[in-house]
């Protein structure tokens, strides 16, 4: 068991804000964000629509039902708390800025964040842009470098860093210690994604998923086979190469409230076996272990040939573990398949972000 990591020896809580705080991400944050030992909420923020009223009155719609969308309940020390208009924020009393908006929203309001302090966003907006790393700690925690790269080119004070989508999330995760021991030349992958992710404007209505599957999720495809190689790429002068792998992918929904499923059929270079691929996933040495977020176990590998399943499997290690299971030999592309499921809305979401901002200040890049 990994000693825990300190808080760069800061007694005092780092203070966060969170903007989109009314939205299903940002109330993830603020759930996730209760009782951390290194981070403390002292800012909610979301669009002028809510600014002003206490955050459980913007949270109200007019026939009184409250929008609170979390399994546990509206932490009470936020209930009375007043939303501040993203626009205005005043950031002075600000350590890190955690943003749960849309793509739109972002674009505009996190460089104004950046320009000043760090933001680690959930939003797609800055993902792919060259000088931002998408940061997964223990994949690529060296992409953190490119930070400083993005603070000289923009002349920020602060930085953003984007977590990946919720779909690349286990995908990049798994095929890491692959990629390290065989090198992965091609990637197939299909998704069985929970109705969660899909958030509750513009994601599927119920009556469209129960007894069925939605076989095209916009946009979602293309996210994930770019982010993939973004992720496993190489950080060589100042830029990130992309890793050279043929990644395609079918997203799907089907009616599971939480926890993405994926089938993965790799082809690699070197040869490989169901043992040694086995061998690989267990021995992966991640180097955020000790984290407040850290899952205790960064794969979870079943031997039973039917798990992993979503709701036996998801929440174990606090949604934070990838799990594998069903691994066999990939006859066609010359490799292994296996099956993985993670956390679409706590590892691939605020949880996520929340990962990233602890690794940041384990290193020394997030500072008072
Ligand atoms: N849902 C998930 O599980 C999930 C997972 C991973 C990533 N994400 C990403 O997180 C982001 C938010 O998704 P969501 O599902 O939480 O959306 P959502 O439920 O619609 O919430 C949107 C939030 O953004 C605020 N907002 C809207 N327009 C704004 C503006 N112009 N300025 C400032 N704040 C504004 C809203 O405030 P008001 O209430 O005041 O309108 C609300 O707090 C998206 O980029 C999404 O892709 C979501």
């Amino acid at each position: 068991m990994p000693e825990p990591i300190q808080n760069q020896g800061h007694t005092k809580k780092k203070r966060v804000a969170v903007v989109g705080a009314t939205g299903i991400a940002g109330q993830q944050f603020l759930v996730a964000l209760q009782n951390h030992p290194w981070f403390e909420i002292t800012v909610l923020s979301a669009s002028s629509r809510s600014a002003g009223k206490s955050y459980e009155e913007a949270l109200r719609s007019s026939n009184g039902q409250v929008h609170w969308w979390q399994y546990e309940p509206i932490p009470p020390a936020f209930k009375n708390m007043l939303v501040q208009n993203s626009e205005t924020l005043d950031l002075s009393q600000i350590d890190i800025v955690f943003t749960a908006i849309d793509t739109d929203a972002a674009k505009h309001l996190e460089p104004i964040y950046a320009a000043q302090k760090p933001v680690i966003s959930t939003a797609s907006a800055f993902r792919m842009e060259a000088d931002v790393p998408l940061l997964m700690p223990g994949v690529n925690s060296n992409h953190a470098a490119l930070i400083k790269t993005q603070q000289k080119n923009r002349t920020w004070k602060g930085f953003i860093v984007p977590i990946p989508n919720c779909t690349t999330y286990g995908l990049a995760a798994t095929l890491a210690p692959l990629h390290q021991a065989f090198g992965v030349k091609s990637v197939l992958m299909t998704s069985m994604q929970a109705t969660s992710g899909a958030g509750r404007n513009g994601g599927v209505l119920a009556l469209d998923v129960i007894d069925n599957l939605v076989p095209y999720i916009p946009k979602e495809e293309e996210k994930v086979e770019k982010e993939t190689l973004k992720i496993l790429g190489i950080l060589k002068n100042d830029a990130i190469a992309d890793a050279v792998i043929g990644v395609s992918c079918t997203c799907t929904r089907v009616p599971v409230t939480d926890g993405h499923t994926e089938t993965v059929f790799v082809g690699t270079h070197k040869p490989i076996t169901v043992e040694q691929a086995l061998t690989a996933f267990r021995e992966y040495q991640s180097d955020c272990a000790g984290l407040p977020s850290a899952p205790k176990n960064f794969f979870q590998i079943h031997d039973d040939p039917f798990r992993p399943q979503p709701r036996t499997d998801r929440d174990s290690d606090g949604g934070m573990t990838t799990h594998i299971g069903r691994v066999r030999l990939e006859k066609v592309l010359g490799g292994i398949k296996y099956v993985l499921l993670s956390h679409n809305t706590k590892a691939g979401a605020a949880k996520g972000a929340i990962f990233v901002a602890e690794y940041l200040v384990s290193k020394g890049i997030i500072k008072d």
